[in-house]
């Protein structure tokens, strides 16, 4: 199973990062991090840096808030209602060095969080980097970051370092979170069974929205 194309009934999709989704990644960045890049990094980071991989995932507004307010604008005779462009909900990178994907920024749009767009980009992560040849995936996340800590334990990642007084803002230490060897018969299958029950939850999300939508729309 693979998450690209379990998505395809979904609401939710994964695209490569452009410059045309930086000021949407910089206002999530503002809410997500202390000390957030600034757009002339992720230029970098997506022109120059060759070890760099950088995905979004949007999420399409109309789809989610209206198969029943296209259906009423259809029985209505309008052929061509407006639709939302999709929302930015999230996005992550990572940089494969040496075999290794090393996962320099994940986050999800305030208001989106606790939705499982957070694993989602995080599920895609590893099958990207593992098709790419790296042969493990890591990361710092700050040992307050509980939150994160539990995504990233969920995916088998263990407390393998720390980096003392590694983030600038307040010299908060880092813990260095590594997944098993991505190739490993015993950590794909614990992938495999993850990314079947995410996409069930996204699903399940996808249809009650859709249901609600239906209902706020009066029958004619
Ligand atoms: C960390 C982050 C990316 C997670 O994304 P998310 O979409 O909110 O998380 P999901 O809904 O996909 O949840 C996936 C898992 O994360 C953990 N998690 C999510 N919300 C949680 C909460 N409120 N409490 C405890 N664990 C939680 C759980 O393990 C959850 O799995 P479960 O649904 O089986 O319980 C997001 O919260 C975020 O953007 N945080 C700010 C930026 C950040 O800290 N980035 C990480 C830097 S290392």
């Amino acid at each position: 199973m693979n998450v690209s194309d379990d998505l395809a009934q979904l609401t939710v999709r994964i695209e490569p990062m452009t410059t045309q989704d930086l000021a949407a990644v910089m206002e999530i960045d503002q809410t997500a991090f202390p000390a957030p890049w600034s757009t002339r990094a992720y230029e970098y980071e997506l022109h120059y840096n060759e070890m760099a991989h950088y995905f979004v995932a949007r999420l399409d507004t109309s789809a989610r808030q209206s198969r029943g307010v296209w259906n009423w604008l259809r029985r209505l005779g309008r052929a061509n209602p407006p639709m939302a462009a999709p929302l930015l909900v999230g996005y992550v990178g990572y940089w494969l060095m040496a075999g290794e994907a090393h996962i320099s920024a994940i986050a999800v749009r305030a208001g989106y969080r606790g939705h499982s767009y957070g694993e989602l980009l995080l599920a895609f992560t590893l099958q990207d980097a593992t098709r790419r040849g790296a042969h493990v995936a890591t990361l710092e996340v700050r040992v307050s970051n509980i939150l994160a800590q539990q995504l990233y334990l969920k995916y088998n990642f263990d407390k393998v370092g720390m980096r003392k007084a590694y983030y600038a803002d307040n010299n908060e230490d880092a813990f260095i979170m590594t997944t098993p060897p991505l190739h490993s018969a015993a950590y794909q299958e614990k992938q495999r069974r993850l990314r079947v029950a995410l996409v069930m939850r996204l699903q399940e999300r996808a249809d009650q929205d859709a249901r609600r939508a239906r209902a706020r729309i009066p029958a004619r």
